[in-house]
């Protein structure tokens, strides 16, 4: 057995285990990553795509937004179309300034991997049987496997950064946790395909059909959703019915067509709201999808996860400097307030945009009627473009 050590062990190569071990060595405190799947399968994972300001300004201020600033898309508005029209909510203007930028979660992913790799930071891919241990503990380990050999990494701090089907949560004794769910009766059909994007912004389209929702990731490469059965079966999903459903749901009285092309990744994609208080117990800290999870309607997750990790580097640099524990043991505090902000954001966003089967059409009357509110009241759009766009970084209390 290879016995290492490390400062701070972080179990998981996703958004938050990888931003952490950065913002770690940028204070000068050393960590290992260990993650299940293989570099190209993390660097290739489609996912999120709508990056927060607070998200683009921590990547900027960390070194890794060099790509990001040239190929990302900044977006000041999104639209939110039903009746057959569309409604334009103008983030920036509402919002004094604010925007967000449309870049993949996966290419903030490849550019995380080789800024670490680059500062001789250890990644581990393919890692088996991995298992915490003795996080109650001042000496808490990680041991696993990888190519038929066994390691074991003493350290500081646990990481739990291994989203939500992770081993970390499920670590943590029987009774220490408090969990809140809510599992939606629908998921979302993602395609990827070789088309240019038939609008500039995103466009939330609420219909009789179901959901549906227009993004992209580069000038020529559509990224859109539909709203499915949670166990959608995608043999039942060719080509052809996608972008048939897809231009039934985006129609227009003004004659909208989305372009078509080549449908280059699918994939279907459950909704649930999750959230596991608190998030750390002795010297093990869950970061991301690990504590949380958000329907993606209002494009949260990602963000919540750079948002906690953030929060725990500073705790954790203020403990090597000077020892104080207080950051440390406020963390699960201070992450749940946005947490739990962005959980009604996107459980609203959700119930007003999802067509909810059965009934007798009240609830589909009624979010009609809220969308008309919400794209004719300057107050309720401001507070769509002030969730959307994203608290401020700095909360009062997260100033630290
Ligand atoms: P993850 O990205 O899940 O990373 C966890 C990492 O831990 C993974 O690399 C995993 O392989 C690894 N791991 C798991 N178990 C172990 C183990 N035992 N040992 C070692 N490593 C392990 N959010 C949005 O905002 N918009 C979207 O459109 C959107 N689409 C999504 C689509 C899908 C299919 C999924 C699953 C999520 C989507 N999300 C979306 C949510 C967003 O992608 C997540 O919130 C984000 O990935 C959270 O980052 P994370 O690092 O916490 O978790
Ligand atoms: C994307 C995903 C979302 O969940 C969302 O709300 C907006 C955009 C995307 O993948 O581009």
């Amino acid at each position: 057995m290879s016995a290492l050590r490390t400062q701070v062990g972080i179990v998981g190569a996703g958004p938050a285990g990888l931003i952490l071990s950065h913002l770690l060595h940028l204070e000068g405190i050393d960590s290992i990553v260990i993650e299940s799947q293989t570099r190209k399968h993390v660097e290739e994972r489609i996912r999120a795509g709508v990056l927060e300001q607070g998200t683009v300004d921590l990547l900027n201020q960390a070194g890794v937004g060099e790509r990001m600033r040239r190929e990302g898309l900044v977006h000041r508005g999104i639209e939110l179309r039903f009746n057959r029209r569309g409604h334009r909510i103008d983030m920036h203007e509402l919002t004094g300034g604010r925007a967000i930028t449309v870049y993949a979660q996966h290419e903030v992913v490849k550019d995380l991997i080789g800024a670490r790799l680059q500062a001789g930071g250890q990644i581990f891919f393919e890692a088996a049987q991995v298992e915490i241990h003795d996080f109650e503990s001042e000496r808490p380990r990680i041991a696993f496997q990888q190519a038929g050999a066994a390691y074991q990494i003493a350290c500081d701090f646990i990481g739990g950064c291994d989203g939500f089907h992770g081993i970390c949560r499920p670590a943590i004794p029987a009774g220490v946790l408090r969990s809140y769910e809510k599992v939606y009766p629908f998921g979302w059909l993602g395609i990827l395909a070789e088309a240019a994007p038939a609008s500039r912004e995103l466009i939330y389209s609420c219909h009789e059909r179901g959901f549906a929702l227009l993004s992209m990731r580069t000038p020529q490469i559509s990224r859109v959703y539909l709203q499915c059965r949670p166990d959608e079966d995608l043999a039942s999903w060719p080509d052809d019915r996608i972008w048939e459903e897809l231009q039934r749901r985006f129609e227009t009285a003004g004659g909208f067509r989305l372009n078509q092309g080549p449908i280059i990744q699918k994939g279907v994609t459950a909704m649930r709201s999750f959230v596991a208080e608190p998030m750390q117990f002795g010297r093990l800290f869950l970061a991301g999808d690990a504590a949380h999870i958000v329907p993606p309607t209002g494009a949260k997750g990602l963000n919540l996860a750079a948002a906690d990790v953030r929060i725990l580097a500073r705790a954790i640099a203020v403990w090597y400097r000077s020892g104080a524990v207080d950051l440390l043991q406020r963390y699960s505090e201070i992450c749940l307030r946005r947490v739990w902000r962005a959980q009604h954001f996107s459980w609203w966003m959700t119930s007003m945009l999802h067509r909810f089967e059965g009934g007798d059409g009240f609830d589909y009357r009624r979010q009609l009627a809220e969308l008309e509110h919400v794209t004719a009241s300057r107050a309720a759009a401001t507070s769509l473009a002030e969730n959307y766009t994203g608290l401020p970084f700095d909360l009062p209390g997260e100033c630290v």
